[in-house]
C-alpha cells in the first residue's frame, strides 16, 4: 500500500520526523511510506489555485496517487503547525486530492499530552468539505514525553508505545483496505 507521509516539523532533529522514519522501516512489509517534502511548498494563494506552481502540482499528484496518508506532527500553540496546514490547504482546492483518502494520524511531543489538542483540530480540518478525508476512527496516537521514549538513532525504545503503534497500523491497514473496496463498489476506484 502506497502511503504519502506528511510531517509537521522541518526541524533537523525532529522527533516526529524520526517517528515517521521509524514507521517507514518497521512497517515496510505492510506500508510503502514515502515522506513528502512539504517544507518547500509556497504559501497557499487562492489566486494560484487553478494553476499552482510546479512544486505544488507535483505534490498534489503524489497525494492523488497515494493509497493512503500518514500524518506525523507536533503541536504548535495548541494546534496544527502552519506548514502542515498550508500543505492541506493546497490539497483542498480545485482537484481535492485528499477526498476519500484513508488517513492515519500520530503525534509526539516532549510534553505530557503528546499533541492531543493539535489532533483534535487536525481531525476537524480533515472533515472539511474540501478535504473529506477518511480518518481512521479512534486509534489516537499521542506520544507524550517522547524524549524519554526514543534513542539517539531514532528508534522508539518504549515497548508499550511500539506495541500500541503495531496495533494501530494493523487497524489502519484493515480500515484502508475496507475503504478501498467501498470506493470501488461506489465507482470511485480511480479517484
Ligand atoms: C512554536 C512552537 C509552539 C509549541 N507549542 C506546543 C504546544 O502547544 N504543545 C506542546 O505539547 N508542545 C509545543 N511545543 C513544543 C514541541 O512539542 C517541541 O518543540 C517538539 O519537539 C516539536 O516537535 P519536533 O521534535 O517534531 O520538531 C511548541 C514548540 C514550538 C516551536
Amino acid at each position: 500500500m502506497k502511503i504519502a507521509a506528511l510531517v509537521g516539523s522541518k526541524r533537523e532533529d525532529s522527533y516526529n520526523h524520526r517517528i515517521a522514519l521509524f514507521m517507514q522501516e518497521r512497517y515496510r512489509d505492510q506500508l510503502d511510506i514515502d515522506i513528502k517534502d512539504i517544507a518547500s511548498l509556497p504559501h497557499f494563494d487562492q489566486d494560484d489555485e487553478e494553476n499552482p506552481p510546479e512544486v505544488v502540482q507535483q505534490f498534489k499528484k503524489e497525494i492523488r496517487e497515494a493509497d493512503g496518508i500518514l500524518i506525523v506532527t507536533p503541536e504548535y500553540n495548541h494546534s496544527v503547525p502552519g506548514m502542515l496546514k498550508n500543505a492541506l490547504d493546497w490539497c483542498s482546492r480545485v482537484d481535492k486530492v485528499m477526498t476519500g483518502k484513508p488517513v492515519l494520524i500520530a503525534g509526539a511531543s516532549p510534553g505530557f499530552l503528546g499533541t492531543v489538542r493539535c489532533q483534535v483540530h487536525l481531525r476537524q480540518i480533515l472533515a472539511a468539505p474540501g478535504m473529506a478525508a477518511k480518518v481512521l476512527p479512534g486509534n489516537e496516537v499521542f506520544i507524550g514525553a517522547v524524549h524519554q521514549k526514543m534513542d539517539d538513532e531514532g528508534s522508539i525504545t518504549d515497548t508499550g508505545t511500539v506495541e500500541f503503534l503495531d496495533m494501530v497500523v494493523g487497524n489502519y491497514v484493515n480500515f484502508a483496505e475496507l475503504e478501498r473496496k467501498k470506493e470501488e463498489l461506489a465507482g470511485n476506484g480511480n479517484r
